[in-house]
């Protein structure tokens, strides 16, 4: 049943509304406090920010917070997985707004964590994202050419907010690592990166695994997956490294994950 917000969300359902208040029973009332808007952004495709986001997105509420994400990219990847999540009635349903709904008002006026999905495809809402951000995470796959496209992004980022006293902080780790040691990519890729002046390196690698693939397909976060797996140690590593002040993830109950129709996971 879809419930229309005033503001013209794309997904805003009455079990999101609901879930809501679920939220707030088991974990407290939702942590509202002024945006805190961090843009997931890069100029090539394809290097894993709307999987980010997405993953994010959903840590973040079940943190208790006050999540919304935006999803301004053409091919619409970061709604078309929340909208698998809904139709599968996962909880936490997450809120995702288009480019359609306003993003500026809608961003300015939110209370709590604001995450963005945007790339090169939308380079007009990337600037408008980037000029209202306190921070800008990239993921960088483990390349030469990565490299490049990531210092022009960067170049990109400085030019939009050379009028700005705070300009935001500039967040790069390597997504979609090689998992094998032996392979050098990722550790040259990190050490380029670590030599761009004006961005900070996370240490926090994230290694190329399909459990990505598996949960996006059934519209949950890698952590959601039944049983320990790898890559849900490091985005979780991830997540905490970004928002530090937010309690660990805590798994739910094994019967918790049965209603909520698992599946195997694998690593690889
Ligand atoms: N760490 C990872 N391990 C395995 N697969 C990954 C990882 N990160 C992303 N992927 C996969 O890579 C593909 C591209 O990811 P995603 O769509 O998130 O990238 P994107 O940067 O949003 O791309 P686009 O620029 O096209 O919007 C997807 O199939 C996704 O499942
Ligand atoms: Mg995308």
């Amino acid at each position: 049943m879809v419930f229309k917000h005033p503001v013209n969300p794309v997904i805003y359902t009455l079990e999101a509304a609901v879930n809501r208040q679920c939220v707030s029973v088991t974990l407290g009332t939702i942590r509202k406090r002024p945006a805190m808007i961090t843009v997931i952004g890069n100029l090539k495709g394809g290097c894993g920010k709307s999987t980010i986001t997405f993953n994010l997105a959903i840590w973040l509420a079940g943190a208790g917070e006050n999540v919304v994400a935006f999803d301004l990219d053409p091919q619409a990847t970061l709604s078309d997985v929340a909208e698998v999540r809904q139709e599968e009635g996962v909880q936490p349903a997450i809120t995702v707004y288009r480019p359609e709904s306003n993003p500026t008002k809608i961003m300015r006026e939110h209370q709590g964590e604001v995450l963005v999905d945007v790339g090169a495809s939308n380079l007009w809402a990337m600037r408008q994202a980037i000029a209202m951000a306190q921070r800008i995470l990239v993921p960088v796959p483990p390349s030469q050419a990565d490299v490049w496209s990531t210092a022009r992004f960067r170049d990109i980022i400085n030019e939009t907010v050379i009028n700005r006293k705070e300009p935001p902080e500039i967040l790069l780790f390597i997504n979609r690592a090689d998992t094998h040691p032996g392979i050098r990519e990722s550790r040259e890729t990190e050490s380029a990166l670590a030599s761009l002046a004006g961005v900070t390196l996370l240490e926090n690698r994230i290694c190329q695994r399909t459990a990505y693939r598996r949960s996006f397909s059934e519209g949950r976060a890698v952590f959601e997956l039944p049983g320990g797996n790898k890559a849900a140690e490091e985005f979780l590593g991830l997540a905490a490294r970004l928002y530090p002040e937010l309690p660990p993830f805590r798994k739910k109950s094994n019967k918790a994950q049965r209603l909520n129709k698992e599946s195997p996971s694998d690593d690889g």
